[in-house]
């Protein structure tokens, strides 16, 4: 037996026990004081028929009849005249009878009768007396008798029955809690088991999540977070084998490049070129780190967006004219389709980097001749920034990847588009703070269009 089901039982052990004693001694108290209530009730009653019948007719005869009519009854009559002179009695007039009637002598009793002895636990009798009048004299006495032993027995059986249903009950309490203690404390002690194992790495056990009640319902919240948490290092060991890939190629172009430049017969020129190289992944490197420290942080939910009101025209201004150079050498239009009055409020620093990240993309998987465009429509749903482009765009195997961290479509790490495959990750975090929604469409050698949406309406 564990802790929680000794517990569980006993206290069901204890409250039913209460009940059952409170119930039982109600009970039998109850059914006792009504048996004694009714016993006294008709032996007065019958003792009053008795006078009754012989105040009409105090004679011989009468006396004899209504003797004979009590001696096949349980009950004993004895009638005496007024000094308590016994002159006829049912049957045999015992010691306890005698002794009662003398008790009575000189009492002055009520005319509907009285009980004279109600003692059932240590007398022998209970008795009662009503008083023959006639002409308004008391002409004698009309005692009437019941056995208490039969009583007794009777409420000696009664107690013996009572113990019996208690001991059953009491036993059948046990088996309940038996029960109820493997319903309910086995499941959660094989819950207990499961979550240990599954603490030490284990996600082989298998829960019983079919029951429809509040056990099930933690069976299966258990087997969601070992669902979960399986996953998760899934995706972590996956991760930290991509970083080490992502970190070992820059750095053996470093070493590459650091070994050329080393070599004595090189002419400064070529000296420089390799070391702006090395310079280069440097900061590739450097940049990546950056990344992930900032990827990191949100995942910590240690970054808060700063919103402000900002006029995305002059916002998206601005960051073209720093793009502009670049689309040039490509010989790519960039173009911004923003009319002057629409207003959001976001952190512009934070959305400065959703939109180079967006624009760098379309600038690196673009070729010649193409454009790329920014849009932004308002309505009172929320606003819509487009950036698009009609570059190689991606498969529909590949894109719901691109979200992920260091996803890139092109394995390869050529250093002409280098990039480190955290963008994406990066802007969609950046977006879901805004409380906003990112989402691409693309056909491949068509173009690729992202499609940003904040609730940030045009109302306010
Ligand atoms: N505009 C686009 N056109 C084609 N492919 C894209 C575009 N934007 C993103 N991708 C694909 O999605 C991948 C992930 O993008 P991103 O997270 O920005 O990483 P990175 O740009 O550093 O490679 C890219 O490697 C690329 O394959
Ligand atoms: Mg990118």
């Amino acid at each position: 037996m564990n802790k929680l089901s000794i517990r569980l039982g006993l206290l069901f052990f204890i409250f039913i026990l209460l009940i059952e004693t409170m119930l039982f001694f109600f009970l039998y108290q109850g059914i006792i004081s009504e048996r004694i209530q009714s016993e006294t009730g008709n032996l007065l009653a019958r003792g009053t028929t008795h006078r009754n019948v012989l105040e009409k007719n105090f004679q011989e005869s009468t006396i004899e009849h209504v003797a004979l009519m009590e001696t096949e009854a349980a009950t004993d009559v004895v009638i005496t005249d007024e000094n308590n002179k016994v002159i006829k009695s049912s049957n045999e007039i015992t010691d306890g009878m005698q002794e009662l009637i003398n008790n009575s002598k000189a009492h002055h009793f009520t005319h509907h009768g009285e009980l004279l002895e109600d003692r059932w636990k240590t007398e022998k009798y209970m008795a009662t007396v009503s008083p023959i009048v006639v002409n308004k004299k008391v002409v004698g006495f009309v005692f009437m008798f019941l056995e208490t032993v039969p009583i007794r027995n009777m409420i000696h059986q009664l107690t013996n029955q009572f113990i019996l249903v208690g001991v059953i009950s009491i036993f059948i309490t046990l088996i309940t809690i038996f029960l109820l203690s493997k319903f309910i404390v086995s499941p959660l002690l094989e819950m207990k088991r499961v979550t240990e194992q599954i603490s030490q790495g284990n996600h082989e056990n298998e829960l019983n999540t079919k029951r429809d009640d509040e056990l099930g319902d933690l069976a299966r919240s258990i087997q969601l977070l070992s669902d979960n948490l399986e996953r998760l290092k899934k995706d972590r060991n996956e991760f930290l084998s991509s970083i080490s890939h992502d970190l070992k190629t820059p750095l053996t172009y470093l070493k590459g490049y650091a070994d050329i430049a080393k070599r004595p017969n090189l002419t400064n020129e070529q000296r420089n070129e390799y070391l702006a190289i090395i310079k280069e992944e440097a900061e590739n490197v450097v940049a990546l780190i950056n990344d992930l420290f900032e990827l990191a942080k949100m995942d910590e939910n240690q970054f808060t967006i700063h919103r402000r009101s900002v006029m995305l025209n002059d916002f998206l201004e601005k960051i073209s004219q720093k793009f502009q150079p670049a689309f040039n050498e490509a010989n790519i239009i960039l173009q911004i389709k923003c009319a002057a009055n629409i207003r959001v409020s976001i952190d512009a620093e934070r959305f400065r980097q959703v939109i180079s990240n967006l624009l760098d993309n379309a600038l690196k998987y673009s070729p010649a001749n193409t454009t790329v465009t920014v849009e932004v429509n308002q309505n009172k749903n929320g606003t819509t920034i487009t950036v698009s482009d009609e570059g190689e765009g991606i498969s529909e195997k590949d894109l719901p990847n691109i979200w992920d961290r260091l996803y890139r479509v092109e394995k390869s790490r050529s250093r002409s588009t280098g990039g480190s495959g955290l963008g994406l990750a990066i802007v969609k975090k950046i977006i879901e703070g805004h409380g906003g929604e990112i989402s691409v469409r693309s056909k491949v050698n068509v173009g690729t269009t992202f499609t940003i949406h904040l609730k940030d309406g045009g109302a306010n």
